[in-house]
């Protein structure tokens, strides 16, 4: 898939299609083996110079699974119909748009943070298109939120939710990859056994919680994990040792770069 899509940057590039610093990152190559159609004008919105306040915002929100699970819950709930579970602009209320809505888990890819960012926060209105503005609805982290679902949807990094709805999501491939890396935080002796199944139990809790409470009133990433251990103390879905030890195991894992 890399590979196919370098060819496609390389023929856009050798096209002429490239305007340098003009652009938001390359152009997807819609239409070019894609089997997307290009009357949409989406190739004329990705080479939009991306305006302030957006251009060059970073995301704020590291792409863990924590984040992804939330932008899960948010995509299912708001993009979906128009986007498609698998993110491929096919969703049941895409029928008669005109521009289609965007293959978003594959354009992704390609866009870059600020690009993403901005469209999804003013939407479609500069482009006369259906694409609603997020901004007053979901905060920052919300929407940063949803850029990592987004690539990770287009990456395979997340299976789509089946229907929307989206009771039916198994986040089967996250969950492994947890395991995975907690065994190898346990051979390096960084974690012991039962700190392991401690990090695992919180962490599920802490999920379902911030999945469920995607606007939490603090926006960084560090700053909703403290809030949402102190909320879950106080309403005594955890012990206050077990919100302490679980920011330690988090903290070394952080630190010994096993979890981004
Ligand atoms: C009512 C249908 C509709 C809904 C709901 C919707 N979109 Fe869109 N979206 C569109 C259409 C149509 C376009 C293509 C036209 C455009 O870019 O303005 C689009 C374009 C986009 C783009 C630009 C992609 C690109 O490659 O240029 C992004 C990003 C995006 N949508 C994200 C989202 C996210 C995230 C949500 C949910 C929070 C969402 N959309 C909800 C209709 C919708």
């Amino acid at each position: 898939m890399r590979t196919l899509l370098f060819i496609v940057i390389a023929v856009m590039a050798l096209a002429g299609c490239s305007q340098g610093a003009e652009t938001a990152r390359t152009d997807s190559g819609s239409g070019m083996g894609m089997g997307m159609g290009m009357s949409s004008g989406m190739m004329e919105r990705h080479h939009t110079k991306v305006p302030a306040p957006y251009s060059e915002m970073n995301n704020s929100v590291l792409p863990e699974n924590i984040s992804l699970e939330r932008g899960g819950v948010l995509y299912t709930t708001h993009c979906a119909s128009c986007h498609g579970d698998g993110g491929m602009g096919d969703g049941p209320a895409s029928t008669g748009l005109d521009p289609a809505p965007s293959p978003i888990a594959h354009t992704s890819q390609m866009m870059s943070d600020d690009y993403l960012f901005w469209r999804l926060s003013e939407g479609g209105v500069t482009f006369n298109s259906a694409m609603p503005a997020w901004k007053e609805i979901l905060d920052e982290t919300s929407r940063w939120d949803l850029v990592n679902y987004m690539r990770a949807l287009g990456s395979g990094d997340v299976k789509p939710r089946q229907g929307i709805g989206g009771s039916s999501y198994d986040p089967g491939v996250v969950e492994a990859q947890q395991t995975e890396m907690l065994k190898t935080a346990i051979e390096q002796g960084i974690i012991s056994d039962t700190e392991a199944e401690i990090f695992q139990v919180v962490h599920t809790i802490l999920d379902n919680f911030l999945a469920t409470n995607p606007d939490l009133s603090v926006s960084s990433m560090p700053e909703r994990q403290v809030a949402a251990l102190a909320e879950l103390v106080k309403t005594g879905k955890i012990t206050q040792q077990q919100a302490n030890e679980f920011q330690s195991i988090h903290d070394r894992l952080t630190e010994s770069g096993l979890m981004q």
